[in-house]
């Protein structure tokens, strides 16, 4: 693991124990973003970047989830979290930036408020082509570059503007079938198909 990928891990363990007073906040943000990508996964699920397993609750009956994140602090705190609404998850240790799955081994894979933290978004994306199979759903949520009024001058002078996942996405091979803007423009979702 490379030293900035375990300097993120760090900072995420000891951010367990308060990430989760921000999740009415997220809701005010998200509206029911989280709740409608959610429902459209289906089959063998892997979510990267699980962390306190905020969508936990909003998968369909009889998908086979499977969470990874980098933070030991973070999967306690989903493991509490399944344990309260009586989900069996599968939730291991791991870097989305190199996945410990055989390739096409998931139908859907989601992420969620994730991608603007990993350092090397794109190896993230690659790797979750990687072990979706053929035809399988991509289900992205997280944080943008700003690119609206007022603030899109300031961000285009950043020294590392954001990337709009979407555009990763489409690079790294996916076809986006689906997309759109919530939380007041900051936030984009994706729908995308391998
Ligand atoms: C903002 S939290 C989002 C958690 C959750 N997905 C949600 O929607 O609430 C970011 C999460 O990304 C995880 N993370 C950061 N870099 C990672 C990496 N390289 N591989 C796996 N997880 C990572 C952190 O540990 C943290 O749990």
């Amino acid at each position: 693991m490379d030293e900035r990928t375990d300097r993120v891990r760090g900072e995420w363990d000891r951010a367990a124990a308060f990430y989760d007073r921000q999740e009415r906040l997220q809701r005010l943000l998200l509206g029911r973003t989280r709740a409608r990508l959610s429902a459209r996964a289906r089959g063998s699920v892997l979510e990267v970047a699980v962390g306190t397993g905020h969508n936990l609750a909003y998968y369909p009956d009889g998908v086979e989830l499977t969470g990874v994140d980098l933070s030991a602090g973070m999967l306690g705190r989903a493991r509490e979290r399944a344990s309260r609404l009586g989900l069996r998850v599968d939730l291991v240790e791991g870097d989305a930036q190199a996945l410990g799955f055989a390739d096409a081994a998931f139908d859907t894979v989601v992420c969620a408020m994730s991608l603007c933290v990993i350092p090397g978004q794109r190896r993230a994306l690659t790797e979750m082509r990687r072990v979706l199979r053929e035809g399988g759903s991509l289900l992205l949520v997280d944080h943008i570059e700003y690119t609206r009024r007022p603030f899109r001058g300031r961000e285009s002078r950043k020294p590392r503007p954001r990337r709009l996942p979407r555009a990763v996405a489409e690079e790294v091979g996916f076809t986006v079938l689906e997309h759109g803007r919530v939380g007041f423009g900051l936030v984009e979702y994706v729908v995308a198909r391998r």
